[in-house]
């Protein structure tokens, strides 16, 4: 009996063929998903990723509150045109503090994800009180409130216990000191050090043009600032893996 003889069997039986389908199947499957259990991680470690500033922090809450995200992806695909237009391409790691990610689903404007440092603090002020001052075409809608409401420092603890419960690294010194952290980073007069040994990179200093106040925009400001800047491009080496 030859091999295509003995297939024909499984093929003009019905049920032998589910069984035998499945089976198949079934091996395939465990194969794929069954390597997954034993990694820990899937997300490769990233030199200079760590967790945003208690600020960062209150400005990504704006972000998402605002839903700048709407219009605003956070996602540099690896495509040539991304890549020279955006920069670097995000790695998974760059989101990893993410509690959710923002990655978005549409650009109507630009990606924002290496926005950081590209920008002066004033031109952001500006651009948000009136995008057409800065760039006459856009639709962007104007955000001034921001300089007028006063950041809610509530709830700042806790924010990062919840954090932390979803496995972001904060320690307990950083949840203790975060309300601290938080004034220290947006006062030009204060003292940075521990905030920096806590945050490395963080940019400190007023942000929305008003030394004396702490409102919503120092803190939208201070995010999009850190934004795509914790990675040292120039000395990452991507794993083999990823070439
Ligand atoms: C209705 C869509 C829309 C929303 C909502 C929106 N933006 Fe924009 N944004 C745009 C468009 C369009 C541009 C490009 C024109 C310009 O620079 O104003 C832009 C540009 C920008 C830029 C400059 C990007 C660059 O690379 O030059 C920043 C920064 C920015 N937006 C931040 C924000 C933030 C922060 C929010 C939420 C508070 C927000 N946007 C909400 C549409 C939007």
């Amino acid at each position: 009996m030859s091999f295509l003889d003995r297939h024909s069997r499984i093929e003009t039986n019905a049920t032998l063929l589910l069984v035998l389908s499945l089976v198949v199947v079934a091996i395939g499957g465990i194969v794929e998903i069954a390597p997954l259990f034993y990694l820990k991680n899937t997300i490769e470690k990233v030199e200079g990723m760590r967790p945003y500033s208690p600020l960062e922090l209150k400005g990504r809450e704006i972000y998402q509150r605002e839903g700048c995200y709407v219009c605003h992806s956070q996602m540099i695909r690896p495509f040539r045109d991304e890549v020279e237009r955006y920069g670097h391409y995000s790695l998974a790691a760059e989101s990893m503090y993410d509690h959710p990610f923002q990655w978005g689903s549409k650009r109507t404007g630009p990606d924002l994800a290496r926005i950081g440092d590209r920008y002066s603090n004033d031109w952001h002020v500006q651009h948000l009180i009136e995008p057409r001052s800065m760039v006459p075409e856009s639709i962007m809608p104007s955000y001034s409130f921001l300089l007028e409401s006063k950041l809610d420092t509530g709830y700042l603890e806790q924010h990062l216990q919840a954090n932390q419960m979803v496995g972001v690294p904060y320690t307990e010194e950083m949840v203790e000191s975060a309300t601290a952290d938080l004034l220290a980073q947006a006062d030009p007069e204060a003292d940075w050090d521990g905030l920096l040994a806590r945050y490395p990179k963080a940019k400190v200093g007023d942000f929305d043009g008003q030394p004396d106040r702490l409102t919503e925009m120092d803190a939208l400001i201070a995010y999009l600032q850190m934004l795509g800047t914790l990675v040292d491009f120039s000395v990452y080496e991507a794993d083999a893996n990823f070439r």
